[in-house]
């Protein structure tokens, strides 16, 4: 399962992680090429936001390597960019604050924030506060501060699960149009199959069959077709029967 090649820029090496006596991720192993876009999915919950936190350095008790082209990661890096779950800006900046926090508070006169807010669409939304932004807005402008480092890496932990079902759509258009044109490898979390299948080049599927039910990764699936994709083509049956076969489900 882990193939490493010379454009490999993520390698998570046997990585564990443990709560006290409970064991939540059992030697998780994946690599990510440059520009790739890889789903973690993972129907049962079992320790993927636990393993993004670790990849992103925002957690480092854990067992294993986390390594960016090589370089064992030792915390949060301006090469890897990450869009939680809520949004998660602060309500006393504006917009623009907001995309240019990895650089400091109140930094939102950075050149680089315009032309964010206008690759997500917010550009006449730059002096908004956090109160007045949707739901799918507020998520554009997370993206958006994800990418304001230009990292080499975006970690996406279930980002569109709070947002209704066109905006989702939207969302994951945009996302799609964001990182291929940039060529920034993603790696996003998700429950939903087909959201996984239509954005990535490589599904990645975590089950608790691990060591006590501790999350591991029991299948990949390539992905056939390039990006993008159509959303209802024959494809996306036969991929997603695939995967509802490994998780034991029948698809008919
Ligand atoms: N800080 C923590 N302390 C103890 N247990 C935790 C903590 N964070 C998560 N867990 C447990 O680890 C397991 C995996 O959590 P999580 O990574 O959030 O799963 P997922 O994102 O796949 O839903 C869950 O059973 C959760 O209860
Ligand atoms: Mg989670």
């Amino acid at each position: 399962m882990l193939t490493l090649s010379q454009d490999t820029l993520l390698e998570v090496r046997h990585c564990g992680k443990r709560y006290d006596t409970r064991t939540v991720l059992d030697s998780v192993s994946l690599t990510i090429r440059q520009g790739e876009i890889v789903s973690l999915v993972d129907p049962s919950g079992c320790g993927k936001s636990t393993l993004l936190r670790i990849v992103a350095g925002l957690d480092r008790n854990y067992d294993g390597d986390i390594l960016l082209e090589g370089v064992r990661q030792q915390g949060p890096s301006s090469r890897v960019g990450v869009v939680f779950q809520e949004p998660r800006l602060l309500p006393w900046l504006d917009v623009a604050d907001n995309v240019a926090f990895p650089a400091g508070s109140r930094q939102g006169s950075d050149p680089r924030v315009g032309e964010l807010l206008a690759q997500v669409g917010l550009a006449n939304a730059r002096s908004s506060l956090p109160k007045h932004l949707s739901g799918g807005m507020a998520q554009r402008v997370a993206i958006a501060r994800g990418l304001f480092t230009n990292p080499d890496l975006l970690l996406l932990d279930e980002p569109f699960s709070a947002v209704d079902a066109i905006t989702r759509m939207r969302l994951q258009d945009l996302l799609l149009s964001l990182v291929s044109g940039r060529k920034t490898a993603t790696l996003l979390v998700t429950h939903d199959l087909d959201e996984a299948l239509y954005l990535s080049d490589r599904v990645l599927l975590m089950t608790p069959t691990g060591n006590r039910g501790a999350g591991h990764i029991a299948r990949e699936i390539a992905v056939p077709g390039g990006r993008p994709r159509e959303r209802n083509g024959s494809w996306l049956a036969t991929a997603r029967g695939e995967l509802l076969d490994s998780l034991g489900v029948s698809s008919l």
